[in-house]
């Protein structure tokens, strides 16, 4: 598993921003396309990005750029100006608005035609957003859709447009969760986990606006890291630290999962394979979420720039 905590977005209209970017904390950077930049100003970001693919130090991390959607009429030019403009210095396209398994696998066709023109070795992944009714509706399909899908990202404010939910500011609470008593995005967010978690992919959590709400953002990321999620975006650099700590596992969660592991073994020396740490109960269930605990915390503990370009994972 490679961490994948936060991950900011930076306006690809906005370059005097992209260094600040790669100089934090945050394990993956990515340059939008999509709904950060305006019509007229997509031209220019795109000029802007393919610079920073090739002359920017993203320190050790994946490139990743995202793209405009399938729906929209500027995914093209993206693809030509940012994989064959680049000459293939991208690692990972984020794919938003993915409506269905065939926006996938366009994205993938186009890129294996592109791969082979510019002879790559490596392919280049996608990510893709689940953002709209027919996304989520389709979810376990996306995500078994191609094999260089890496994560699913889940988008809490285009969501709530498609499927007419009501919501003050992207990702935030307000009082219709409220009215509603329970947690609204539970449904799409545990539809999305079980697919992405179907066929092996990381799955994300999508940003909260209130960046100057650290209380709100806390609640909302460990709402996410609750149910399993990997991380969670952030729009701005005051995010990044608290992000980075919700999704990685707390001492006391390391230190019971080595004491399950160790405890699962003496057990299994002696025959056993159920025992008791106190009055908790423990099996091969325990064990296999306890390993899953530590292979997070080792992925947590590796500084983005050690981290080996994506790809390889
Ligand atoms: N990446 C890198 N640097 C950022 C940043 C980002 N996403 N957002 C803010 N900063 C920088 C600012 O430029 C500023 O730098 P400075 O101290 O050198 O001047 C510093 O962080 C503090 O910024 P602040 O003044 O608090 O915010 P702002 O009012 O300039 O910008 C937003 C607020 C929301 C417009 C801006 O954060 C942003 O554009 N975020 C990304 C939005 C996005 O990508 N949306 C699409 C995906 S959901
Ligand atoms: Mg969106």
């Amino acid at each position: 598993m490679e961490a994948e905590r936060s991950v900011l977005s930076v306006p690809g209209s906005r370059p005097e921003l992209f260094e600040k970017a790669m100089r934090s904390e945050a394990d993956i950077v990515f340059l939008d396309l999509e709904d950060s930049v305006p019509d007229a100003a997509k031209d220019r970001a795109r000029q802007s990005v393919r610079e920073a693919l090739r002359e920017l130090d993203w320190r050790g991390r994946p490139r990743v750029v995202r793209i405009n959607p399938l729906d929209s009429p500027h995914w093209l030019d993206d693809l030509s100006a940012i994989v064959a403009g680049s000459e293939g210095a991208v690692d990972v396209l984020i794919l938003p608005k993915a409506n269905g398994p065939e926006d996938v696998t366009v994205v993938a066709r186009v890129l294996d035609t592109m791969e082979a023109r510019l002879r790559l070795d490596e392919r280049i992944r996608i990510e893709a957003q689940i953002e709209t009714a027919r996304g989520l509706a389709t979810v376990e399909a996306i995500a078994g859709a191609s094999d260089r899908l890496r994560a699913l990202v889940f988008g809490p404010g285009d969501y709530a447009a498609s499927v007419a939910m009501p919501m003050t500011a992207i990702g935030t609470f307000d009082r219709w969760d409220e009215a509603y008593g329970g947690s609204r995005l539970d449904y799409p967010m545990q539809r999305m986990l079980v697919a992405a978690r179907m066929w092996g992919l990381l799955a994300i959590d999508g940003p909260y606006a209130d960046f100057r709400d650290a209380a709100g953002l806390r609640r909302a990321a460990l709402r996410a890291r609750a149910l399993g999620y990997d991380g969670k975006w952030c729009i701005h650099p005051a995010q990044i630290a608290v992000v980075n700590e919700v999704f990685t596992p707390t001492d006391e969660e390391v230190s019971w999962a080595r004491t399950v592991l160790q405890a699962y073994e003496e057990a299994a020396r002696e025959g056993r394979g159920a025992a008791a740490i106190g009055a908790t109960m423990i099996d091969a269930a325990s064990l296999r979420m306890a390993e899953r605990t530590l292979a997070r915390a080792r992925a947590a503990a590796r500084p983005s720039g050690e981290r080996e370009r994506s790809g390889e994972s």
